[in-house]
């Protein structure tokens, strides 16, 4: 059983924070498929302070969108402090901060996975966090800065001492980004480090994978990322594997359709529907991975309206029964 402060949940699988990704229409369509905690994208401090529009909209939930918790992002204190402030009148169940994000723009500011150079601060800022509000507080981090500064024990320590509730560790440096292989290792030392949970990310990309990250590291949660882009059954899945010891088929392409209407639909709803169209391009070839209909991804980037994009849906499913008739 995981839990984060005083919020037990009955799944150890958490959605990780994604930016430009995790959006209401996203997290809903996982919860639909088992998701219990989920996370915004993370959020600019210094935005949500200047109360830019976009960064406004970040913030939007539901009452069914929950146990749900806000990623914030930045470096100054006193600016983080007034983004607490905001966030606090919101119904959010979990404060998340970035310590994680390897982008350049960001970690040239000093936020993000470049606080890991700078412990002493990090603390600081995770201590301000939850001295100004009533939710538990956790972070995410990544292993280190890069293969010869791998610090992420001395860090989680330093969160636990902060206050922190739970923590979030990316088993890769800021210099790997994205690539190369998971520390299962390094999480594992953290584990043992520390008395609060700890959530592995890295690599969840399949229930099998996500089996791997618990059996290795010990943790007590999983952050699944890029393995739920178009494929919110791998809740379902992993819960049943974890379980039960083996996973159950994965859908057949008219539950794939079904879904991909669904979030479209609720992806107009939300954001309009030229955003909400053009937002789920991408989402298009997620879902359609693996099947070859190479042509209708490329007519998927172009399409414009929700007629346009409900077609495509509707010619996936014709080409599947067509090819299976064949
Ligand atoms: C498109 C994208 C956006 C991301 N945005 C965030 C973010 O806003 N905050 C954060 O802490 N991590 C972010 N991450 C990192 C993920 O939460 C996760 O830690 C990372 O992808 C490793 O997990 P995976 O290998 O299973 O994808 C992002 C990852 C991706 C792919």
């Amino acid at each position: 059983m995981l839990s984060i402060g005083h919020i037990k949940f009955n799944s150890p699988l958490t959605l990780a924070p994604m930016a430009g990704i995790s959006d209401l229409p996203f997290r809903m369509i996982n919860r639909s498929f088992g998701c219990k905690l989920a996370f915004t994208e993370m959020i600019n401090a210094g935005s949500l302070v200047r109360k830019n529009i976009t960064t406004l909209k970040n913030l939007s939930t539901t009452v069914d969108d929950r146990p749900l918790g806000v990623q914030l992002l930045g470096a100054n204190p006193d600016v983080i402090r007034r983004a607490v402030d905001i966030v606090s009148e919101y119904a959010f169940d979990i404060i998340d901060f970035n310590a994680a994000c390897p982008v350049n723009k960001i970690v040239s500011r000093g936020e993000g996975a470049g606080l890991l150079m700078e412990p002493l601060r990090l603390q600081k800022i995770l201590k301000i966090i939850v001295e100004n509000t009533d939710r538990p507080v956790t972070v995410k981090i990544r292993s280190g800065w890069d293969e010869s500064s791998v610090n992420a024990s001395e860090t989680a320590l330093r969160a636990q001492d902060a206050g922190v509730k739970a923590l979030i560790i990316h088993g890769r440096t800021r210099l790997q980004a994205y690539r190369g292989k998971v520390d299962y290792e390094v999480i594992r030392e953290v584990k043992e480090s520390v008395q609060i949970p700890v959530i592995a990310s890295g690599d969840a990309l399949s229930p099998e994978l996500i089996r791997k990250l618990f059996d290795e590291t010990g943790c007590d949660g999983v952050a699944v990322a890029r393995g739920a882009l178009g494929n919110p059954w791998i809740f379902r899945e992993t819960e049943e594997l974890l379980k039960k010891g083996s996973a159950p088929l994965r859908p057949d392409v008219y539950e794939i359709t079904q879904t991909m209407k669904k979030h479209l639909d609720l992806n107009i709803s939300f954001h309009g529907e030229e955003r909400g169209v053009m937002r789920f391009r991408k989402f298009f070839g997620w879902y359609t991975k693996g099947m070859s209909v190479k042509m209708l991804k490329t007519r998927a980037f172009h399409a414009v309206t929700r007629e346009d994009m409900q077609e495509l849906i509707e010619e996936v499913e014709e080409d599947y029964v067509s090819k299976n008739r064949a």
